[in-house]
């Protein structure tokens, strides 16, 4: 289990609200408490790159960018060198086809950017691989291991992967490559509505292998959001020392 980054660090708060006033709020209120804010689609098309300029004038908090990119590989290397020059830590490629798009990521390497691999979005079931095209013996578990391997061999700094599979990702691929969990839902937090299939406590997360996890909803509707991240990196804290 990498020990080296603190509990605070390993939490990403997913910013997914509609606007900047929004955003603002949350960042002020979680800007002490989490290691870094996750910017998606949401928020990135409504307000653009002034809503990283934002995030930087209210927290010390590094900026994962959530775009997960899916294009040619030259749209997508030059979508990367812009995202470089924006001074953000992470961004999302997807890993579904193959090394040509994936190998864009070492072409930012040293940037201070780091290229994370989705393998399979944590709200798909294994029920609906088959739905998807994939052939009907495809285990969930073979599919994200295989992106993750290609994902590491193609020169991405890590990967986006449910917390089922991190062991498996980080017994395949070594201890250096990144492993970043999504669909965490702690014990005592309830999601209404939820979309997410593949999900795991934060602290079964750490436990996995995770090296970061990525927490919206439990958070952002607690009724104290503040506390609500205080008590997850607690609960990390907890799955370090154990
Ligand atoms: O609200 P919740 O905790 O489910 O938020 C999870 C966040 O992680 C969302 O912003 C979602 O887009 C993102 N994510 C995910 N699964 C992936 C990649 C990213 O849930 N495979």
């Amino acid at each position: 289990m990498n020990q080296l980054i603190s509990a605070k660090d390993r939490l990403i708060f997913a910013l997914d609200v509609p606007d900047r006033n929004e955003a603002e709020r949350y960042v002020r209120l979680l800007g002490d408490v989490v290691g870094c804010f996750k910017i998606g689609l949401e928020l990135f098309i409504k307000e653009g790159p002034d809503i990283l300029k934002m995030v930087k004038g209210n927290s010390s908090a590094s900026i994962f960018l959530d775009l997960k990119l899916h294009d040619i590989p030259a749209t997508v290397h030059s979508a990367l060198r812009s995202a470089a020059t924006h001074g953000v830590r992470f961004i999302t490629i997807h890993g579904s086809d193959g090394e040509s798009i994936l190998q864009t990521a070492s072409e930012v390497k040293g940037s201070g950017l780091e290229v994370l691999a989705v393998t399979v979005l944590t709200s798909v079931s294994e029920s609906q691989l088959s739905g998807l095209g994939y052939k009907e013996n495809l285990s969930l578990n073979q599919l994200v291991l295989e992106r993750a391997l290609c994902a590491e061999k193609s020169g991405c700094a890590g990967v986006i992967c449910s917390g089922a599979e991190v062991a498996a990702i980080k017994n395949t691929c070594g201890a250096g490559f990144k492993a970043v969990v999504p669909g965490i839902r702690p014990a005592w937090g309830e999601v209404k509505a939820d979309d997410q299939s593949r999900i795991v406590t934060p602290k079964d997360a750490i436990t996995n292998g995770a090296d970061l996890i990525v927490v919206g909803r439990p958070i952002r509707d607690a009724s104290e959001p503040a506390v609500a991240a205080g008590k997850i990196v607690d609960e990390i804290q907890s799955a370090i020392v154990s």
